[in-house]
């Protein structure tokens, strides 16, 4: 398949963004979410292909093994705004997921009923659809307004900025549907002044940050949590999302969403998306955060705080292990 050229970075509405992502505009706008959708939301980088997997392993290991096997997850879970000459967009992905993934609507009931009693969810309403997951990198005040009208339960995964600035930079050395990156010290005077595809990551953790103080559905999650203490941050998840999966479920998830395993699924390491070379850099590239690394969020106490990050002693080991 042919790959346009690279994009242009362009101000929109007040944020950097490339055609790839506003094309679709009134469709993103007009986006039609369901009770049901759970959507994952962060800057990009931030960790989001890892929580969608372990969100469709969570709803979706034990009702279709299948879709884990032959569905790359970039189609488990669409991309919202993603749209492309010649690709499917995410809107085309979301407005026919059942199709796309094989289960007829006449199953879709069976498929539900399987997925409510595997995940122990208490009361199976006939009607309901299979919940759909979805990405996006969207800053929040650009949201289509049905995911705040249908009360759509959202995950915002933030990641300290060092660690975002430099996976963003290798990402977009081999992300051909990216701008050119430059070189680095140019790379990092951009991302201060929020001149990065979906704008400043400042403001993108702190809108969101704001945003979930009001609304209730909104669970707000760090990737450094992820990463030191999986099995808690999990547990959140899940009762976010009112399931109630076995130890024995919550073991597999964790095991097959370790970053080693993802790294070598081909479903899930980004291998099937062909805009991506993975010639220049793989995908996923080191999954840890720095021995010390310094980053900076909006605190639960109202002001922006520098705030030092030790690595576990876990991590520590995980370096030993790769060094
Ligand atoms: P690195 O480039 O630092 O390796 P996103 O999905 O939002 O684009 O984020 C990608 C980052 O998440 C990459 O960081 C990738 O390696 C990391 N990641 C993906 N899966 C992971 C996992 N299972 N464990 C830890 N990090 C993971």
């Amino acid at each position: 398949m042919e790959i346009p050229p690279r994009p242009a970075l362009f101000d929109f509405h007040g944020v950097s963004m490339t055609k790839y992502f506003t094309e679709n505009w009134d469709n993103i706008q007009d986006f039609k979410a369901r009770p049901d959708d759970i959507l994952i939301a962060s800057y990009p980088k931030a960790g989001n292909t890892w929580v969608s997997y372990i969100l469709d392993l969570l709803y979706f290991s034990h009702v279709s093994p299948d879709r884990q096997e032959v569905v790359p997850l970039h189609e488990r879970v669409p991309f919202l705004e993603f749209y492309m000459p010649g690709f499917p967009s995410g809107t085309f992905f979301l407005n026919n997921t059942i199709s796309m993934l094989s289960i007829s609507h006449r199953h879709c009931s069976v498929v539900v009923m399987q997925c409510s009693l595997m995940l122990g969810v208490e009361e199976l309403n006939q009607s309901t659809t299979v919940p759909r997951i979805i990405k996006t990198h969207l800053p929040v005040q650009f949201l289509s307004k049905s995911f705040w009208e249908q009360n759509s339960k959202i995950v915002y995964v933030a990641r300290n900025a060092k660690d975002s600035v430099v996976s963003f930079f290798h990402f977009d050395r081999m992300n051909k549907a990216q701008p050119e990156p430059g070189d680095w010290s140019s790379y990092l005077k951009r991302f201060m002044d929020g001149k990065m595809v979906f704008g400043s990551w400042y403001e993108h953790v702190k809108g969101w940050w704001e945003k979930q103080k009001s609304h209730p559905n909104i669970l707000y999650l760090f990737y450094e949590d992820l990463i030191e203490n999986t099995e808690e941050e999990l547990d959140k998840l899940c009762s976010f999302l009112g399931l109630s999966p076995s130890s024995e479920s919550k073991k597999q998830v964790m095991e097959k969403a370790l970053f080693d395993n993802m790294k070598n699924n081909k479903m899930a390491n980004g291998s099937a998306d062909a805009v991506l070379d993975f010639k220049i850099s793989p995908f996923m590239r080191k999954g840890l955060p720095y021995l010390v690394v310094v980053f900076v969020y909006k605190s639960s106490s109202d002001f922006f705080g520098a705030k030092f990050y030790r690595c576990s002693s876990l991590i520590d080991q995980k370096l030993k292990k790769k060094r």
